[in-house]
């Protein structure tokens, strides 16, 4: 029996002021997949996570999370926005992990972890203290829980952000360029971070430069290009053997 896909993407297009970023993206993810996306700059890549996070609505299409479609409904044949409320119970089930941190500047370390247990989960403050401790532990971080982030070197505020995502205990995990704005002797850390993450059977998209992870963790590697799917093969292949020609071209300059 084969299981249902977590997470299904279906033609999915958005416009920005006449600008076709997205013209139907199509792709399925099984529970516990790492899905590494590669493609140039400006090809849509951010766009298709930020909707798939449901922070914008895409234009059409539909993404389903274990089946239930969620960002949008169907009304009467047209596809319908969701309430603010609404969106937020299934934000919850979505992950996100930016390149630049997005951490509050005022808040400690754990009171960014915190936050979205309060406020969104409306867990007492207590109990929240003691789980996102627990997460930072598991980031590595736990003697850096009452740092502020201009206390925190970049490697640190992006583990924070990763244990923020997680603590929330989203059932996919998307991380856009997650290292590109760190100090090359800072990647590793992170990159660790999410490699023991996978491990643990976390579903993954991860939007990255960094091929080698890519290769050595990631289940499929896609490429992205013109707001489509261009390929997608298991890392071995994908490297050695690609299909079309946009591919071999994407690689050529990055290797
Ligand atoms: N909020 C927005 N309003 C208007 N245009 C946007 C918006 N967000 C993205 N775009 C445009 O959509 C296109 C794709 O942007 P996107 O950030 O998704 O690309 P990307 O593949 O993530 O690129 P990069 O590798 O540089 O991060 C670009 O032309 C960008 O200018
Ligand atoms: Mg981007």
């Amino acid at each position: 029996m084969t299981q249902q896909p977590i997470l299904q993407v279906r033609d999915l297009h958005k416009t920005y002021n006449g600008n076709q970023v997205l013209k139907g993206v199509e792709f399925d993810i099984e529970k516990g997949q790492v899905k590494a996306v590669l493609g140039p700059s400006g090809s849509g890549k951010s766009t298709m996570l930020r909707l798939m996070a449901l922070l914008e609505p895409a234009d059409s299409g539909q993404i389903l999370l274990k089946g239930s479609r969620i960002g949008s409904r169907e009304h009467k044949g047209k596809s319908v926005h969701l309430s603010e409320r609404t969106l937020a119970i299934q934000r919850q089930e979505v992950g996100m992990v930016f390149q630049r941190f997005n951490l509050f500047p005022h808040l400690s370390a754990v009171r960014n972890v915190m936050l979205g247990l309060t406020s969104v989960k409306g867990i007492s403050h207590h109990e929240a203290r003691i789980q996102a401790r627990d997460m930072l532990q598991k980031v590595g971080l736990d003697n850096r829980a009452d740092h502020y982030p201009s206390e925190l070197s970049g490697g640190q505020q992006q583990r924070v952000a990763i244990a923020r995502a997680l603590v929330m205990n989203p059932s996919v995990m998307l991380f856009d360029e997650p290292t590109s704005a760190l100090d090359p002797e800072l990647v590793g850390e992170v990159l660790e971070v999410m490699e023991n993450l996978a491990e643990s059977g976390m579903t993954m998209i991860v939007v990255t430069h960094e091929v080698r992870f890519a290769r050595r963790v990631a289940n499929e590697v896609t490429l992205f290009d013109g707001g489509v799917i261009v390929e997608q093969a298991e890392p071995e292949e994908f490297f050695t053997n690609p299909q079309h020609e946009r591919t071999r071209k994407f690689l050529s300059h990055v290797h």
